[in-house]
């Protein structure tokens, strides 16, 4: 696009994207993955991320909902978003079938800080379905020409029951590599489980991954930041060196219409991504 034309877009109206593919993630059904390719060519180009970041997913007639970018910009080509079912606009997402049209409006927010990142161990902790963007992190960080760049990668990742982990698959294909260390626990197996069980913040702890120089990167529901943290700083991590994404109901994202802020930040623009350090003295307790 030349400059003037990207001056013109209007940041409010989202662009057409086809749903490639849907993919089931969970036992319980209401976790889906959507592959989304753009319709035009020139709105692929334009859509340039870094992990980390988000989108607005439209239904036409429904409304817009502010989901995490689950892919890595490493595969381009398309997009890829790990939706639950919540509410009015995920339920109908949730309906659609493969090759149905819906809109997108991004990327938005902050990224997971790869300059920061880079040179350092990182140490990736996710609860949940919210393992989302630290999914496109991991790809991003493994691409063979972008894994010399970090040191070594250890991924704690939780889930209540073998049937509530995502990206089952792919988490197979990071077990076999040997230059990341992976430590996929359950809350209670199942028969087939030969995996470990456990809390996420016992196995941080059976972990203790070296504070020096490591980052924690860390996302999953409240209560699991709320137990592993202690952790991370019994180890010796700084504030500065956890960082954790907020999620926030958003109307415009990006930091217009004031709907989103915690003190004086706006989520959706100064965020999603923060460190501990940054949100010290919000109004929020996390
Ligand atoms: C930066 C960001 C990234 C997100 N990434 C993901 C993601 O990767 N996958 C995913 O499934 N969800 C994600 N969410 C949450 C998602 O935006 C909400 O679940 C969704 O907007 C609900 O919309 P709805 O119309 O289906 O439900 P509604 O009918 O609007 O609401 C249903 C329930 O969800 C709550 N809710 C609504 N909007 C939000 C919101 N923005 N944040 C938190 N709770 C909300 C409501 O309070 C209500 O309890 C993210 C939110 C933010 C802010
Ligand atoms: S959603 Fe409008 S200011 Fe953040």
């Amino acid at each position: 696009m030349t400059t003037e034309g990207a001056a013109m877009r209007n940041p409010y109206i989202p662009v057409p994207a086809r749903v490639e593919k849907i993919i089931t993630e969970v036992d319980t059904g209401d976790i889906k993955t959507f592959r989304l390719v753009f319709v035009n060519r020139e709105d692929e180009e334009n859509f340039t991320y870094l992990p980390g970041q988000f989108a607005e997913l439209s239904i036409y007639g429904k409304g817009e909902s502010p989901i995490g970018i689950a892919s890595s910009p490493t595969r381009p080509g398309y997009l890829e978003f790990t939706v639950q079912k919540a509410g009015l606009v995920t339920s109908t997402l949730h309906d659609l079938d493969e090759g149905a049209e819906i809109g997108i409006r991004g990327p938005l927010g902050n990224p997971w800080p790869i300059d920061f990142l880079e040179g350092k161990n990182i140490v990736v902790v996710g609860g949940g379905f919210a393992f989302t963007t630290l999914r496109s992190l991991v790809n991003y960080m493994l691409f063979e020409t972008n894994r010399s760049r970090f040191g070594t990668i250890t991924v704690i990742y939780g889930a209540r029951s073998p049937g509530l982990l995502c990206y089952k698959e792919e988490l197979k294909a990071w077990e076999k590599r040997n230059d990341i260390k992976m430590c996929v626990t359950v809350d209670k197996g199942d028969a087939n489980w030969k995996g470990r069980e456990g809390f996420v913040p016992a196995v941080c702890k059976e972990v203790a991954p070296s504070p020096d120089n490591a980052v924690t990167v860390i996302c999953g529901p409240p209560i699991m930041i709320r137990f592993t943290l202690p952790e991370f700083f019994n180890l010796g991590f700084s504030r500065e060196n956890i960082l954790t994404s907020l999620e926030m109901r958003m109307k415009c994202g990006i930091g217009k219409c004031g709907r989103c802020n915690v003190g004086h930040k706006y989520i959706c623009k100064d965020g999603p991504v923060f460190s501990l350090a940054e949100l010290d003295g919000l109004t929020r307790d996390y």
